[in-house]
């Protein structure tokens, strides 16, 4: 189905053209005044510096115009020349009963079908999943899902983080620890065992004291740390022992990181990482120096990406550093060589603490400059700020440390089930169960509502609370749908919306009607924000409607059943939206 926004200015064209106007001025905007009108359409302000007139005068010939089109309950001309509109009961009621029979609910699909890939999640193999992964997996969930449900071929990738100094640290604490594994002996024939030396528990001991160890400030801690950058230099040019090393690392903690993920309903289609660059590099390498880019500073060898309207001077971008190490963004560099050969994606969308700016700003230079993509590729930086505790600091344990995100997680679920138990009317198993989906929400609502790039505080008692806008409050207002739904029953076949009665209604109504347009401008910008403002908005408008409307006690089978399709479309649309941010609603609450 077209958008109402696009049906409207639909309406406007002929007018405008018929009255000698450019067709381009007939657009029309929700009203920011709600209590004046529904819509409004500014082109009359717009045009009349263009065809030096007085606004007015074009708007009342505009509304004159198209007086007595149906889809218009009324359309007037407003000081200085707004042209302010209201839709028609019957014409509202028709395209609400089109959505609730449609595919999707009457989603458009866009205009170009584009193979898009997600590059998030980014956790780092062998270090504990913390709550600074958490964004990154929640707003790119959100991102893919909005992606592929308009009908994008999506591709998200993890990316981890598998190729860097981490696995030479812990390569070189195992040796410490256990120096008669056969990978430390040099003169070893035989195979190398299929079981890991260590399980994930003690890997993620393992990795934190090597890193501590590197850290400290001693000839003991600079000669591990010299250690572990030359272990790291090995595995990276293919030494067997360390590579068999690095596998049994991969398995224990993919199989950890696979199931924290799930937890929290974050599925990605590849589970690629920095390490399936490496065979890209030497190429990427050699082209960009063919190509004149690459040039050597200071024994390292760098790109320049200054662009002449850059406000400050970027630093280059170093592709090779003066030992011959590559780099993150050597890595980034060759990931997007190979997606281009495997993937060719039109877009991508790198959702990333936004920190990381400078070094994608220098990536998408780089790969556009050196013709790894085409110039007018998008290429998108999604950056998120921090999750901040109350103190306005990175969030952390109560005890002052790092906040493990399967703990954040249990945490929350223990909040909401004592407020669920506060209650009483669930049994404690259902209770626990029902804690797990509400929680989820309460986190993941709690983030995704702010804007992606600004920093947030968590707020357990905010995040899980039933009232505002929060998760819960709108996983509560589709268990109430549901619940009239069930009292009631069956439907007749032949129910349908009928022109709103109430203005309660209209404006439940309307905010239904911005469906399709809120999806397809929250991907466009991808802006998950949007779809809880809307999801809000929604809730809100679906309780005063109920608040106001005696639904089940309706005499008038015919005005019950509008009534009750009105609330099951707007049950479908928050079901629906709520899907697209990675939230499930429970069956009670
Ligand atoms: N592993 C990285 C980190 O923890 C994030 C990876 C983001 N994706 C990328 N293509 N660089 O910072």
């Amino acid at each position: 189905m077209k958008k109402i926004l696009e049906l409207i200015a639909g309406e406007l064209k002929p007018a405008f053209t018929g009255c000698g106007y450019e067709e381009s001025y007939a657009k029309a905007n929700l009203s920011n005044r709600p209590d004046l009108c529904e819509y409004q359409c500014n082109g009359a302000m717009a045009a009349a510096k263009a065809y030096k007139k007085k606004p007015i005068e074009i708007a009342e010939e505009i509304v004159a115009a198209v007086s007595g089109n149906p889809m218009f309950a009324e359309i007037t001309a407003v000081m200085p020349g707004f042209i302010n509109i209201r839709l028609n009961g019957q014409w509202l009621a028709d395209y609400l009963n089109g959505m609730a029979g449609a595919e999707k609910l009457g989603l458009e699909k866009p205009e170009k079908i584009e193979t898009i890939i997600v590059d998030y999640g980014g956790a780092n193999v062998a270090k504990p999943l913390h709550v600074g992964h958490l964004r990154a997996a929640i707003i790119g969930e959100s991102v893919k899902r909005m992606g592929r449900f308009l009908g994008h071929h999506v591709i998200g990738d993890v990316h981890l983080g598998d190729w860097g100094l981490q696995m030479g640290l812990i390569i070189e604490e195992l040796r410490d620890r256990q120096p008669d594994l056969p990978y430390f002996d040099e003169n070893y024939q035989g195979e190398y065992p299929e079981e890991a030396p260590f399980t994930i528990g003690e890997l993620e001991e393992i990795y934190p004291a090597a890193s501590g160890k590197a850290k400290e400030d001693s000839e003991e801690g600079r000669a591990f740390k010299e250690r572990a950058q030359t272990a790291t230099l090995k595995l990276q040019s293919g030494y067997a022992p360390y590579r068999a090393i690095w596998r049994h690392i991969m398995n224990v903690s993919l199989a950890d990181l696979k199931k924290n993920y799930s937890s929290l309903n974050v599925e990605f289609d590849l589970w690629k990482g920095e390490s399936d660059a490496q065979p890209y590099i030497s190429g990427l390498i050699d082209s960009l120096i063919e190509k004149g880019l690459a040039y050597e500073s200071q024994g390292a060898l760098v790109v320049d990406i200054g662009e002449e309207t850059d406000a400050k001077e970027l630093p280059p971008c170093i592709v090779r550093k003066s030992d011959g190490a590559a780099l993150y963004a050597t890595s980034d560099l060759a990931t997007i060589v190979e997606r281009e050969k495997d993937y060719h994606p039109d877009r991508y969308i790198y959702v990333v603490d936004k920190r990381q700016d400078l070094h994608f700003t220098q990536v998408f230079r780089v790969a556009k400059k050196a013709g790894i993509v085409p110039a007018d590729r998008k290429m998108i930086f999604l950056g998120f700020g921090t999750m901040n505790g109350k103190d306005g600091k990175p969030y952390k344990t109560r005890e002052g440390g790092v906040m493990r995100l399967e703990r954040l997680i249990s945490e929350v679920d223990e909040a909401v089930y004592e407020r669920i138990m506060e209650n009483r009317t669930v049994s404690e198993e259902e209770a626990k169960e029902t804690a797990k989906i509400v929680g989820l929400s309460a986190l993941k609502y709690g983030d995704l509502s702010n804007q992606a790039a600004k920093d947030y505080v968590f707020d357990m008692d905010r995040f899980i609370s039933f009232e505002g806008n929060t998760g819960p409050y709108i996983l509560y207002t589709i268990v109430r749908i549901k619940s009239i739904l069930k009292k009631n029953g069956q439907m007749s076949p032949e129910a349908r919306i009928l022109p709103a009665v109430s203005e309660a209604e209209k404006s439940l109504g309307l905010e239904l009607a911005k469906y399709n347009e809120v999806l397809a401008v929250s991907f466009e910008e991808t802006a998950p924000h949007k779809i809880c403002q809307y999801v809000y908005d929604l809730s809100n408008a679906c309780n005063r409607f109920y608040h106001d409307t005696k639904i089940l006690t309706e005499e008038n089978k015919e005005q019950k059943e509008s009534w009750l399709s009105l609330i099951a479309l707007a049950e479908k649309v928050l079901e629906t939206c709520i899907d697209l941010l990675g939230i499930d609603a429970p069956e009670r609450m």
